[in-house]
């Protein structure tokens, strides 16, 4: 198969999993180059759940070498403690030749992260509540905009691993001591904890770029899997209510250290509506029972924090803006039977922002709280077969949204899931 990047092109939780685990049988590299363990798929293995937040849900196919490229940022004890249940549930031994290899480079997210993370939210005020996942991301992302961030790699060198929490730690416990009223962190215990999960991680570390690279130059098929979505991008999305890393097809190029050539097919996953965690825009959201019938039908709460979604219509001015920032080739349109029995379904095809029609995202943020969404409304379909080969053996109604999508957005939907299942999904061309 030819490479390929499979990456949310809403607010996150698209249904990625899915997909990736579709097309991770065919890829002999699954590939993570952004986020952290904000991200989650839930995987059922031998009629067990497996919560993943880190590890590339490639992993429970035989013979595949997941990556954890150096954009990612990586909590070693949520990393440890993946890969000791996948390695209890036999999916990591010797025999089915899969392997886990994280980057050097990679930052770790150190326990003043989370800490940090968590005050913030506490502390946030109105306008200062991002409505994070708690897990470090955004401070260990921001100790590597300002060069004090700690690499896997330094985790086994003690002596500059000393120094560079000596640096850190210097600053947290200011912050910590005086804006928190927290108690001070202790060097000594952090280095300690660090040189621990060093040891432990050591094995696995090494130089990915290269890796990928000598994959690229064989020919490998590779996947390049994303976390959360176009719209948590810490540039494109909807800022200040955003990830800290590039969600987007750029954060392939940075996050792994490859160039634009090594891609051919980009893949955006949507939902047949929309959802969002955490605070921040959605022009389409439905703040009313249909909205709670969604989330309950298509159980719309977080794998990582078991938040509940908020919920909306598709809105199609988002979508075709993820088109654009991403280049994307093709769109996978999840959860469609979430909106079987419905009988209009709306999309959103523009905005109206204080009386005028807009077509993009503003970057203001209040102007973006006041849009309003312009509707079409288009006939809803009734329930959805279990399989399907074509577009033609679905729901007429439901032909026409797939259709419709398509028009919009100039780009083929190349996928159709009908249901949580491998089967009740149809794939088209590619
Ligand atoms: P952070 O990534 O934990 O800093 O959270 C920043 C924003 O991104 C919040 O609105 C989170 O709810 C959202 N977010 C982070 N990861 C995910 C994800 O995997 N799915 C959906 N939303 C996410």
């Amino acid at each position: 198969m030819a490479n390929v990047a499979i990456l949310g092109a809403q607010w996150g939780d698209e249904g990625k999993g899915k997909v990736v685990d579709i097309y991770s049988e065919k890829s002999e590299f699954i590939v993570r180059y952004q986020g952290g363990n904000n991200a989650g798929h839930t995987l059922v293995v031998n009629g067990e759940k497996t919560v993943l937040h880190l590890i590339p849900s490639g992993v429970l196919h035989e013979g595949k070498t997941c990556v954890i490229a150096s954009g990612v940022v990586l909590d070693p004890a949520v990393f440890m403690e993946e890969i000791d249940e996948l390695t209890k549930r036999g999916l990591l031994s010797e025999k089915r030749r899969t392997k886990v290899v994280i980057s050097e480079r990679a930052q770790v997210i150190f326990p003043y992260h989370k800490l940090l993370d968590r005050l913030r939210e506490e502390h946030g005020g109105k306008g200062g509540k991002i409505g994070t996942t708690v897990r470090g991301i955004g401070p260990a992302y921001e100790d590597k905009v300002a060069r004090r961030g700690i690499l896997i790699c330094d985790l086994y060198d003690p002596e500059l691993l000393r120094e560079k929490l000596e640096r850190a730690v210097k600053e947290k416990n200011t912050v910590l001591e005086h804006l928190y009223g927290q108690p001070k962190l202790s060097i000594d215990e952090l280095h300690q904890w660090a040189i621990e999960f060093g040891k432990k991680l050591k094995p696995m570390v090494c130089d990915t770029r290269v890796l990928v690279q000598e994959a690229l130059a064989n020919g490998k098929s590779i996947l390049f899997e994303g976390a959360q979505g176009t719209l948590l991008d810490v540039e494109h999305g909807t800022y200040p209510y955003v990830t800290s890393s590039n969600t987007i097809t750029g954060g392939i190029f940075t996050g792994c250290g490859v160039g634009p050539k090594s891609l051919e097919h980009i893949v955006g996953i949507s939902k047949a509506y929309t959802t969002r965690v955490g605070t921040g825009p959605f022009p389409t959201e439905l703040a009313d029972a249909l909205g709670e019938q969604i989330r309950a039908k298509g159980a719309e709460f977080g794998a990582t924090t078991g938040r509940p979604r908020r919920c909306g219509w598709l809105d199609l001015v988002a979508l075709r803006y993820a088109v654009e920032v991403n280049g994307l080739t093709a769109i996978a349109l999840m959860k469609a039977d979430v909106l079987s029995g419905i009988s209009e379904i709306k999309v959103c095809t523009a905005y109206e922002i204080d009386g005028k029609r807009v077509n993009t995202l503003p970057a203001n943020i209040r102007a973006f709280e006041r849009a309003k969404p312009v509707y079409e409304t288009l006939k809803g379909w009734g329930d959805l077969p279990s399989t399907a080969k074509g577009l033609s053996d679905l729901p007429r109604e439901f032909a026409a949204y797939v259709e419709y999508i398509e028009r919009s957005l100039g780009v083929p939907v190349v996928t159709v899931s009908m249901g949580p299942g491998r089967e009740q999904t149809l794939m088209r061309m590619m």
